[in-house]
């Protein structure tokens, strides 16, 4: 998704410091202090326009919830919408995820959301996927042992890549979908992202990973 620059958007965002941090090495195991209380923090990256992490920490206020974000302009639209809302247990960064384990200290996340990440098709991009090994090595390193990662994706071939990257990377399966609204078992959550509503909508099918990197992470 790429959007025009908007003029407000960096200006919005700078004034707008109790929602959104630019600088989020400054809060590497502090980000506890950035919420109204202390609970388990669950990060989304590449949040896109906020859908999904503005409901989970909707529906979830015993947790808090961080949203990543590289583009401005996309970023500044979550932030209108949580500057109207003011949920306590939602945060937004600016930045590029591939600094996690600058962000965030060893242990400090208990789980990470990737949604419809960018897929990248072609080969000499394959080191930009979010479960690119790069990537996976600092999600092990931020995350709580028994942390699960959740991927959702239209995109068979980043599927399968996904897959193939987790398995070698020694991670172990906690649940896969092939069809994850097919076959999501009546009462179990799953909270739409814009992209998975815009695909589902045109019949596609979405599939989703639930992956950890201990054994204890898939009870
Ligand atoms: C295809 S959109 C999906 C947005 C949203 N998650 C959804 O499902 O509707 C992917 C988003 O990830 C962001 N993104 C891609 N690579 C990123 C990175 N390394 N760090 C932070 N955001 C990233 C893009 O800017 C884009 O907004």
């Amino acid at each position: 998704m790429r959007l025009r620059k908007k003029p407000w958007a960096e200006p919005l965002i700078k004034a707008s410091s109790e929602f959104i941090v630019t600088k989020p090495e400054e809060y590497q195991s502090k980000w506890q202090t950035r919420f109204s209380k202390k609970a388990p923090i669950y990060i989304e990256i590449g949040m896109g326009k906020g859908r999904f992490i503005i409901e989970m920490a909707q529906k979830h206020p015993e947790k808090n919830f961080v949203g990543i974000e590289l583009q401005t302009t996309i970023t500044a639209i979550a932030l209108k919408k949580q500057l109207g809302l003011r949920l306590p247990n939602l945060q937004l960064i600016r930045a590029n995820g591939s600094g996690l384990n600058e962000y965030f200290a060893p242990a400090e996340v208990s789980g990470i959301y990737l949604n419809f990440s960018d897929p990248w098709p072609k080969k000499r991009q394959r080191k930009r996927r979010l479960t690119y090994r790069s990537f996976l090595k600092q999600y092990k390193e931020v995350m709580k042992p028994e942390g699960i990662i959740e991927f959702k994706t239209d995109n068979r071939g980043l599927f399968e890549y996904s897959l193939v990257s987790m398995n070698n990377f020694g991670m172990f399966f906690k649940e896969v979908y092939l069809d994850l609204h097919e076959s999501l078992e009546l009462g179990k959550e799953n909270v739409m992202t814009e992209y998975e509503e815009k695909f589902s909508k045109k019949g596609q099918p979405i599939y989703k990973i639930e992956a950890g990197f201990t054994p204890r992470s898939i009870k």
